[in-house]
């Protein structure tokens, strides 16, 4: 297990808050919204406001979808970009023998929570402080590619996305998660911008107004087997864990990170917010 440094850390405001938590116990290792698997009516199975289990188990499904998608294999080597407090290269390493599994991430106070986790199946455990838009790596390093939840804060998604595609060899896989906001004339996107950026920032383009990732990845031509797959129900409920009513109650009017909770709940609730899972596969150069 290794962990390199380079640079001070710039991360996103609410991580102040979620570290505390973690270093308390009240959190885990996931940092995203979680998977919650929809009945035919819509509601989503599972859920329980009162069970602290819950959120966990659709924390982990959320894994499960994205390593599904991404057809793992044991031996490979896997980057995991942004990778929080290490809940995905845990999981990894869990399901994988003969595997290198890397995780780098802007902010070193995550990568100390993360050199803390030992490898249960002796892959080798890497960390390192880089940022997405810059990967440390040589050309085509890495088979697997994941990031989650995370590209809205990075400077310039169609650069992070360049990076990928170097550092993937021929034929590898990234698979995202994302979440892209919609314009709508009810409030003023100076109020979006600023609501988002003070608590949930940095989020340099909230409307993906550079292009989201399937159209990125597909204006590339670099890339083939584009697929997108809408989640936006199934992340939904999980403001029930991250926004609950105390937080509306007695934290929102002074708690910038709880205003911006608020705000994405309500952008999601009003189909505001599209949060995808997108995969590609490392195609022939144009
Ligand atoms: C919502 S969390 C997701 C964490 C993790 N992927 C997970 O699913 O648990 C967003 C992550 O992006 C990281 N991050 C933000 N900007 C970054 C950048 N430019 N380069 C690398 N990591 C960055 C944050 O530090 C944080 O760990």
């Amino acid at each position: 297990m290794t962990l390199q440094t380079t640079s001070e850390p710039r991360s996103p405001v609410y991580f102040d808050r979620m570290i505390d938590a973690f270093h308390a116990g009240t959190t885990g290792r996931h940092a995203h919204l979680g998977h919650w698997n929809l009945r035919d009516d819509g509601t989503a199975d599972d859920y329980g406001t009162e069970d602290p289990n819950a959120f966990a188990r659709a924390q982990s499904r959320l894994n499960s979808e994205v390593i599904r998608m991404a057809s793992v294999a044991p031996g490979t080597r896997i980057l995991d970009v942004a990778c929080g407090f290490g809940g995905l290269i845990q999981t990894l390493d869990e399901l994988l023998t003969n595997a290198d599994l890397t995780g780098i991430n802007i902010d070193i106070r995550q990568l100390e929570i993360c050199q803390r986790l030992p490898s249960v199946n002796d892959n080798a455990l890497r960390w390192q402080e880089a940022d997405a838009c810059d990967l440390p790596f040589a050309d085509a390093t890495f088979d697997t590619l994941f990031c989650i939840e995370a590209m809205f804060h990075f400077a310039s998604r169609d650069q992070f996305l360049a990076e990928t595609r170097r550092v993937l060899k021929p034929g590898g896989v990234l698979v995202l998660t994302d979440v892209v906001l919609l314009q709508d004339d009810r409030m003023p996107s100076f109020c979006f911008d600023a609501i988002l950026n003070d608590g949930y920032g940095p989020w340099p383009d909230p409307w993906c107004e550079s292009g989201d990732a399937t159209t990125l990845l597909k204006s590339s031509g670099n890339w083939t087997d584009i697929a997108r797959i809408d989640a936006t129900q199934n992340t939904l409920p999980s403001y029930g864990y991250i926004a609950p009513q105390h937080v509306r109650d007695h934290h929102a009017p002074n708690d910038v990170a709880a205003r911006s909770a608020l705000l994405l709940q309500w952008l999601h609730t009003n189909q505001l917010l599209r949060y995808e899972y997108v995969s590609a596969t490392v195609g022939a150069k144009s």
